[in-house]
């Protein structure tokens, strides 16, 4: 049985019940990490935490629990879980008032605490994952993306506008500008070059993205932070998404049409493999 952290408590997941006031609940209030976990250990929990707290105070909510505390909480569910390879969720909301809702906040409104973590056995089985398929839709968010906000309507649209076109991931694009996935980052490679936006407030920094460009410095190869226009996603020698849950993946079609693809040439398979190896050491 899973095992989950709520407000202080360990608990079996259907026992873990919040208040119906809650504003995570009722407008979305609140952020969330999602953290990879390889042999044990929280994948570049440095940077995950760091986020979470750049979100936190981006939304003026304050979490009772301390970054030693959180590690804790997070080390005892691997524990009681006996979790070696899969992801933690980790989302933190402003609890409310019982019986109210009002838009406006206090200060000071308490934090809800909910964390589980979710196994996923196959995590190690080798580096190059299966390529994805896209669609590009409009991006319907607001502007404070990089606000790892738990309230994800537009993302939960996009990706399902993808599915029902049997794509496996939505790109967004605003201003004619494609800026990422619906939960991932974006890459196209160009004669050599890997390239991504720059960090804005209509995107999300990536965790998994600092990694790409970590090891792309590492390996020296060459990197543009700069926007990617729409249309440049039809001539790409690559493209690529990432995230903490897919990791890094190719994708093979994008809009129905399949992208070329050569292998020797490509970037696609040695980032897949140095990523692999930085999974294992950090
Ligand atoms: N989403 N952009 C968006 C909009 C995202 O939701 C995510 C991740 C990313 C990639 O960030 P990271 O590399 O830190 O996972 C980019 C998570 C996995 C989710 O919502 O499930």
């Amino acid at each position: 049985m899973n095992t989950v952290f709520l407000n202080g408590d360990y608990l079996p997941a259907e026992q873990a019940k919040i208040s119906v006031f809650d504003r995570g609940f009722l407008f979305g209030d609140g952020i969330y990490e999602v953290v990879p976990i390889y042999q044990r250990r929280l994948h570049r929990w440095a940077l995950h935490l760091a986020r979470l707290r750049r979100s936190l105070s981006a939304i003026t909510l304050h979490c009772q629990l301390t970054d030693a505390e959180l590690e804790q909480m997070v080390q005892q569910l691997l524990q009681r879980n006996q979790l070696e390879n899969g992801s933690l969720y980790l989302q933190i909301t402003r609890s409310g008032i019982a019986g109210q809702r009002d838009h406006f906040f206090t200060a000071g409104c308490d934090a809800s605490v909910f964390a589980y973590v979710n196994p996923w056995p196959q995590a190690l089985e080798g580096p190059e994952r299966p390529a994805l398929t896209a669609i590009t839709v409009a991006d319907q968010r607001w502007r404070r993306c990089d606000i790892k906000s738990v309230n994800l309507l537009p993302n939960v649209l996009a990706r399902q506008q993808a599915r029902e076109a049997g794509a496996d991931e939505a790109i967004l694009i605003r201003n004619g500008e494609a800026l990422e996935g619906s939960s991932s980052n974006l890459y196209i490679v160009r004669e050599g070059v890997l390239i991504t936006p720059a960090e804005q407030s209509c995107m999300l920094s990536g965790i998994t993205r600092a990694v790409i460009l970590e090891l792309a410095q590492r390996h020296n190869v060459p990197v543009e932070l700069r926007p990617i226009a729409a249309t440049e996603l039809n001539d790409a020698d690559e493209i690529w998404i990432s995230s903490s849950l897919r990791e890094l993946r190719r994708i093979s079609q994008l809009d129905g049409r399949a992208l070329a693809y050569d292998e020797n040439r490509a970037l696609y398979p040695k980032f897949a493999r140095w990523f692999f190896a930085d999974k294992l050491v950090d």
